[in-house]
């Protein structure tokens, strides 16, 4: 695997590139085994695979975790290797937001419900940094985990409306053994917490079951907010039915569906997804 920092290390890895099919895997860094799904699929799609790590402080809050997220470059590095990518660029912060930057990329409607009312700004920072990404790099194809479900949703909406010539792809959530989806930032969860967390995708999947068999959706989705609180979940931003494909939210079963929660347990924020099949 080839590491790049530079723009112009980067132009001249993707001249040695050229030809091939490109795919491209963006990531924050402190990889799991979630990234290297994304990776292995890139593999099956595509020639040749690219791999990005940049913590956007663009994405992040105020008073979020930037200057705490996990930064294992050397680990990631050598798990990138180990998993078949052929190309690291690990631009600096000045190669994406150069002095005088003044452009946002912001998407309107499916940004603005749910992670984007909890988290003011965070989408535009999201599609700033891949729109840029995504216009230095030119892959064919994109690939972006199903776990940060509306950030997908946010993704493929940008790159249809810039036109941008690049196939989103969506690869499905991996979860530990007790069923917790892989994040980043489950590093942040105490022993304690990691058993409470559970009740997430537990909770989850109980929701669907109910709504499967035709139970009425706002009192399954009160009974599951009841019960993510009593598993010990602080904060629950939201847990809701939504179309698909919209993120519109739903009272009653109707085309795609997933069902989407963000909720707080200790100091961390989880979030997560679950398909719901089609009446
Ligand atoms: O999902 C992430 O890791 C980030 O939001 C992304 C897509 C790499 C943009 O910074």
């Amino acid at each position: 695997m080839q590491t790049v920092r530079s723009r112009e290390q980067l132009a001249q890895a993707l001249a040695r590139l050229s030809g091939t099919g490109l795919a491209l895997v963006p990531t924050m860094g402190a990889l799991h085994a979630g990234h290297l799904k994304l990776i292995a699929e890139a593999k099956q799609r595509s020639a040749a695979v690219a791999a990005t790590i940049f913590v956007n402080p663009l994405q992040f809050g105020a008073s979020e975790d930037l200057g705490h997220y996990p930064r294992q470059e050397a680990e990631d590095s050598r798990l990138l290797n180990a998993a078949g990518c052929d190309l690291l660029w690990l631009p600096a912060a000045e190669d994406i937001y150069p002095d005088g930057f003044a452009t946002t990329v912001s998407v309107a409607g499916i940004a603005d419900r749910w992670e984007g009312e909890a988290r003011p700004g965070h989408f535009d920072g999201v599609a700033t940094v891949v729109a840029k990404l995504l216009v230095a790099v030119q892959p064919d194809v994109a690939l972006f985990g199903e776990k940060d479900f509306q950030q997908l949703a946010v993704i493929r909406q940008m790159a249809t409306d810039l036109g941008l010539p690049v196939e989103i792809v969506g690869v499905g959530t991996v979860r530990d053994k007790n069923g917790l989806a892989l994040s980043s930032r489950n590093a942040y969860l105490s022993a304690v917490e990691r058993g409470q967390a559970i009740a997430l995708p537990q909770t989850l999947i109980w929701a669907r079951d109910q709504i499967g068999q035709g139970a009425d959706v706002r009192i399954t989705l009160a009974e599951a907010k009841h019960k993510l609180v009593e598993a010990g979940f602080l904060k629950i931003d939201y847990l809701a039915l939504v179309d698909a494909v919209t993120l519109e939210p739903l009272d009653r079963p109707s085309g795609t569906m997933r069902l989407i929660a963000a909720a707080t347990i200790g100091a961390t924020r989880l979030i997560d997804n679950l398909a719901v099949p089609a009446h």
